[in-house]
């Protein structure tokens, strides 16, 4: 969490800051600062509110003067979201100031020794230690201060770090946490990620963990964790400024649920070549499926979600056993991982802590990790043995929809591809699936024209105390993404059931007018969930339903249905989802929620 700016150059330093911390507000929006050097002396501004604030008090940056500076947006974790604990931090004679992404997990101990040794703190941050202690190593050396200081810190940091007596000199350092480089003639960006850059340069530097890096206007100079300076090749971003825009919709959240046509067609047609399934790169093969005796998905939240779909056609077409684990239960049990397991990582933002995490303990039990990944150059990319990228381009909306339908898509191809190598004597089935995938975006598209009348079911929910969803296998995988999506927009309490466990418990909430989403498109299945529907009709429930054309006997039960094109059982998922990320959108819009930025979350959890 938390998003990080900085920038040296030739031109004022706080309109860029201030652009950049706008686009990365998603990372985090509890309150935000900017630091800039101007005629040797620090000048911060801050505020507990938002970018929008920080602008109006500088006049969109004009009164702050001075050509390097480093920028902040806070995703509390030490401390309140108050103008104390929000960063930069400065050191006591103000001669540093650090903006900072991660947990200093020896903070406390650092802390009592500074204080020990005289120094004052201000907030109750752990990253104020930082600056205390480049100061305390300062002894006009700026890259060695910075140097003995972060070998002090444990945990995970991104920092930004100014020197009042270096006034063209932008250090910063990466271990855990991402930050990028943005190249340009004469000025140094550093970012935690693209979309706070992309306006400004395309040549991306990704700095690795226990990176420094020196940057002034004529360039950068890079250094290893032993201080060796070495180089790296820049990356060309290949996607627009656009991409990270609104482009006329309100929302991201909006645009982005209308993207998923496109961003799936490219997920999909470019690993496309004929029939063949190409994916350039990976050093996963024949032999070491053949190989594979487990497989296990491990993620977190919607992410999780797709790796639910995926157990589904795991076991389905590959008849391997496939278990999917939450990342932060995973990593704190002991779970039964070799050579045999082949570990499929899926994140969006390619940095989430517990993530990164279980991939590791995967790779160190012996697994082959392979990630789906939509952020290129991110920690889980890097860290895997083979990524397979969403290509969904840039996610800005907290709640992930073309990031989750892109997950499914990459999975689906997985599948078939892995099913062509290794179940042979059931290709009818896997090239049934394969025609159906190719439809894949035509058919997502044409869930979408159902857009307004989604609009007015959601026009008539209110804002109910609770409601539930359920369904039955594939169908119980997407009600429980839905569900999470109607949660973090509208704040609005809601339950994922599996249908068949509603008798076991659950159904003793059904009461008179109580919502019940049921999602009944599976049609194995259908007239068991019927039955479920019957059930919670018959206690008082108000039932919205979703079923595959054709099945109009589910009107009779059923206050609303949603209906959606026929497709492989399998796909569903990537159909049955897009109804319910239009309408848990327009809920929150009629609650007036604040969509893309959800109370008390962020979009890339990069701490435990
Ligand atoms: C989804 O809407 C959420 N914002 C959240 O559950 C998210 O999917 C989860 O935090 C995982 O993120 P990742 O895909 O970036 O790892």
């Amino acid at each position: 969490m938390c998003g990080i700016v900085g920038f040296t150059g030739k031109t004022q330093a706080a309109g860029f800051l201030l652009d950049g911390l706008e686009r990365l507000e998603y990372r985090g929006y509890d309150s935000a600062g900017i630091a800039v050097l101007d005629g040797g002396k620090l000048e911060t501004v801050k505020t507990t509110e938002r970018i929008k604030n920080l602008k109006d008090k500088t006049e969109n940056g004009k009164k702050v003067k001075g050509t390097i500076g480093i920028g902040h947006t806070r995703w509390a974790t030490h401390g309140a979201p108050s103008h104390e604990n929000a960063h930069p931090h400065t050191s006591q004679n103000r001669k540093f100031a650090v903006v900072h992404n991660g947990i200093i997990e020896n903070y406390i101990a650092l802390r009592e020794e500074l204080k020990a040794e005289g120094v004052d703190f201000v907030s109750e941050t752990d990253t104020e230690v930082i600056p205390q202690l480049i100061e305390k190593y300062y002894d006009g050396d700026f890259f060695s201060a910075v140097a003995k200081a972060v070998s002090r810190l444990e945990g995970s940091y991104a920092l930004g770090i100014l020197c009042a007596d270096c006034p063209d000199t932008l250090i910063a350092v990466k271990n855990f946490s991402p930050l990028i480089i943005g190249l340009s003639k004469d000025a140094g960006f550093i970012a935690s990620d693209v979309t706070a850059i992309v306006s400004h340069t395309k040549d991306i530097l990704y700095m690795e963990d226990g990176d420094m890096a020196v940057l002034t206007p004529e360039g950068v100079k890079l250094y290893d964790s032993k201080g060796n300076e070495i180089s790296r090749k820049p990356s060309v971003i290949n996607w627009d400024v656009a991409a990270a825009q609104k482009s006329g919709y309100d929302h991201f959240m909006m645009k982005e649920i209308m993207e998923q046509p496109g961003a799936v067609a490219r997920t999909i047609e470019s690993r496309i070549r004929g029939r063949e399934i190409v994916f350039d790169g990976i050093s996963l093969d024949g032999e070491k499926l053949k190989n594979t005796e487990r497989i296990e998905i491990v993620a977190c939240g919607s992410a999780y979600h797709a790796g639910m779909v995926g157990k589904y056609l795991f076991e389905e077409l590959l008849r391997i056993p496939t278990e999917v684990d939450y990342a932060s239960e995973f990593r704190y049990r002991n779970p039964i991982i070799n050579e045999g397991t082949l570990t499929v990582i899926i994140s969006q933002s390619g940095e989430t802590a517990d993530t990164l995490a279980a991939l590791r303990e995967a790779k160190r039990r012996g697994s082959h990790v392979l990630s789906i990944v939509n952020v290129v150059g991110s920690s889980i990319a890097n860290a895997s043995d083979d990524v397979l990228y969403t290509w969904a381009g840039p996610e800005i909306a907290v709640a992930t929809t073309k990031g989750y339908s892109t997950q499914l898509s990459v999975l689906y191809l997985l599948a078939v591809w892995a099913a062509r190598i290794l179940r042979p004597e059931q290709s009818a089935r896997t090239e049934k699936l394969f025609d159906e995938l190719v439809k894949l975006p035509e058919l997502i598209e044409k869930v979408i024209l159902s857009e307004p009348k989604i609009k007015e079911m959601a026009k008539r929910c209110g804002d109910p105390e609770s409601l539930f969803f359920i369904g039955r296998n594939v169908d119980y995988a997407v009600s429980l993404e839905a569900s999470l999506k109607l949660k973090e927009i509208s704040y609005i309490h809601s339950e994922a059931y599996a249908a068949g466990e509603l008798k076991h418990g659950t159904i003793s909430l059904i009461e008179e007018g109580r919502t019940v989403i049921a999602l009944a498109c599976y049609e194995e299945l259908f007239e068991k969930l019927l039955s479920n529907i019957k059930e919670v009709k018959a206690r008082g429930a108000q039932v919205i339903a979703c079923a595959v054309e054709g099945h109009t006997e589910i009107a009779k039960e059923a206050e609303n249905v949603i209906y959606i094109p026929k497709t492989d059982p399998l796909l569903l998922a990537s159909l049955e989802v897009i109804p319910f990320q239009i309408y848990a959108y327009y809920v929150a819009l009629y609650k007036g929620c604040d969509i893309d930025k959800p109370r008390n979350l962020a979009k890339s959890v990069t701490v435990e």
